[in-house]
């Protein structure tokens, strides 16, 4: 069906392939690189990811002295941005985060994925109050059937947020067309969109299991 009014085209899939992300991605898919490693790797495309993402937060002016004059200077509203990580392996994404808006409030969603059903099932939510104010950044490391970010998002919008985008830093197609359809207004972010899902959901060629990656289990 073409856009319409009634039926507005979806918010843009942005894929951030610029050479640093690229070349850490590599890094981070070999399955040779170890848990820490695997750990820093994604801190790094976190900070380049959200850079991408929060090009266009508000900015206020605020009077400031330089040691030669006054001026009107730009600042962000840090306290108006909320991230949200979808436990546990957003929780790898989000120290870059912080480090970057260092204000932010942050809110959790646990879900882990029935491996039968490949459902989300949740265990936990705490979210920060006035979502309905803020610019809202739920993030996820993968983006294979979108069951978990659907969820996710639609928790979040349950709570209030207005604004919001999903960032992930690996996405399959089949996932891709899944969220944008559950989610038209949300724009999505990613490192890169990989060549499908597998018999188990998994992304291929993918990195394997995020969680377990990052955390060094199984
Ligand atoms: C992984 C990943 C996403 C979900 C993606 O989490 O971090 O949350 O799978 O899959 P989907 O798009 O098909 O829903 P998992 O369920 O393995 O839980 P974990 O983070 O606790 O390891
Ligand atoms: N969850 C992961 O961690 N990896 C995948 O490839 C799919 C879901």
């Amino acid at each position: 069906m073409a856009p319409s009014r009634d039926n507005p085209a979806p918010a843009p899939l942005t894929v951030v392939d610029h050479p640093l992300v690229r070349h850490k991605l590599t890094l981070l898919r070999s399955r040779d690189t170890p848990t820490a490693e695997f750990r820093r790797l994604l801190r790094e495309i976190s900070l380049l990811l959200t850079y991408e993402v929060t090009k266009d937060l508000e900015l206020r002016t605020v009077a400031i002295h330089t040691p030669l004059e006054a001026m009107e200077a730009p600042m962000l509203e840090g306290k108006k941005i909320c991230f949200v990580s979808i436990l546990r392996a957003g929780n790898g994404l989000l120290d870059g985060m912080l480090d970057l808006v260092p204000a932010a409030r942050v809110g959790h969603v646990g879900l882990y994925r029935d491996a039968a059903t490949l459902r989300p099932v949740e265990y936990y939510v705490k979210l920060p109050d006035g979502l309905a104010e803020r610019q809202v950044i739920v993030v996820d490391p993968m983006l294979a059937t979108a069951h978990s970010a659907i969820a996710a998002v639609t928790r979040v919008k349950q709570a209030g947020a207005r604004a919001l985008k999903f960032m992930c830093v690996l996405a399959a197609p089949e996932g891709v067309a899944a969220f944008r359809a559950a989610h038209p207004d949300v724009p999505l972010f990613t490192a890169a969109v990989d060549r499908e899902l597998n018999d188990h959901g998994y992304i291929v060629p993918g990195l394997g299991d995020a969680g377990d990656r990052i955390y060094g289990t199984r």
